[in-house]
């Protein structure tokens, strides 16, 4: 089992892992990632191992600051514009990356791109103090659902990793907004913890979904986020059996006989539901029914974040699914 301590007493052993090559498990605001020097090739091929994830499949790089970004990406106005406002914090641009840039190819599955952050909290002090970017997915094996506690990751990777930073359960709870701007277009590639809305009150032009031109993220799978239960989504009313993922002040039909019942926010506040999300989908798992229910979720703001995410949790299997309770 990896080493787990608090983020208060973490960065010297974190730096240290890092630095020789290592796999720290680091909370972010997003959701918790599985993080490597982006420089180091061997370091950055654990990752993949460590998730089972496929190499076409490109990272995130997070970096510190504006200055560690523009060495290694380009940045054109409206990036640069969407970057000064949002950043720190749960928002990705893809930008065309520069040449001799210090991050290894692995990192962006040899692409002529790179998608970069800036995370709050922890991430952005360990970079900091590791003085290069770091590359960093979600701490989830390939193609389940992703952690927002410490763990959660402890259970899914913790053989896996060489240490697990404890931040608590993270505040938005879903991942990154990922965009990329080509002719002055702004591309919605990954609905996240940025709405679309706050993208296109920033940016004065409208967000386009639906990758077109080749503008694509290549990760977006259609079965994603899968807990080992079938997820049911838009339910009226609960089938026996059935646990049920509540949303707002309003149950769906025979809840009151649900294996489980976990609601995302009381109050239907999708700011909360979307913190909730990936907590409550382990925990529902954890009951051992072999539906997960889910009750209809608004698609405004951070619903789309939210359905996007469950719609893929709801999508038949392209991968085996282990049965994590023997
Ligand atoms: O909030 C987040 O973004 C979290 C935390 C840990 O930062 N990270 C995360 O990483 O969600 P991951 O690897 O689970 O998702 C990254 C997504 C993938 O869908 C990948 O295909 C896409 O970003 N991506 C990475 N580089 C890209 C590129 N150059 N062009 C297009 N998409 C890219
Ligand atoms: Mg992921």
């Amino acid at each position: 089992m990896a080493r787990l301590l608090d983020e208060g007493s973490a960065l010297d052993a974190a730096v240290a892992i890092l630095s020789s090559g290592g796999l720290v498990a680091i909370p972010t605001e997003t959701v918790y990632g599985l993080a490597a020097d982006a420089a180091n090739g061997a370091a950055v091929a654990r990752i993949f191992e460590a998730k089972g994830r496929p190499r076409f499949n490109p990272l995130i790089a997070h970096v510190a600051d504006r200055e560690m970004a523009d060495s290694l990406a380009s940045f054109d106005a409206l990036s640069s514009r969407l970057a000064d406002t949002f950043w720190p914090g749960p928002l990705t641009l893809v930008l065309p990356r520069r040449r001799n840039a210090p991050v290894h190819p692995l990192v962006s599955a040899e692409l002529d791109t790179l998608a970069l952050r800036i995370p709050r909290g922890f991430g952005g002090e360990l970079i900091a103090r590791l003085g290069r970017a770091i590359a960093a997915p979600s701490a989830n094996s390939s193609g389940r659902v992703s952690t927002t506690t410490a763990r959660a990751v402890q259970r899914d990777l913790g053989n896996k990793v060489d240490l697990i930073v404890d931040g608590g359960p993270t505040s938005v709870g879903v991942e990154s907004t990922i965009v990329k701007i080509a002719g002055g277009r702004l591309h919605l590639l990954r609905p996240g913890g940025i709405a679309a809305a706050e993208l296109e009150a920033v940016a004065g032009v409208p967000v386009e979904r639906g990758g077109s031109g080749g503008v694509d993220a290549p990760g977006q799978l259609a079965s994603h986020y899968a807990p080992n239960a079938a997820v049911r989504l838009d339910v009226a009313e609960v089938r026996p059996g059935e646990a049920l993922l509540a949303f707002g002040p309003l149950r769906a039909r025979g809840a009151d006989a649900a294996a489980a019942l976990r609601n995302l926010s009381p109050s239907g506040d999708l700011r909360e539901a979307a913190a909730n999300l990936f907590t409550l989908l382990h925990e529902l798992d954890g009951s051992n029914a072999p539906v997960i229910a889910v009750e209809p979720i608004p698609a405004h703001g951070l619903g789309e974040a939210i359905n996007d995410r469950l719609r893929r949790a709801a999508a038949p299997r392209h991968i085996p699914v282990v049965n994590e309770r023997a």
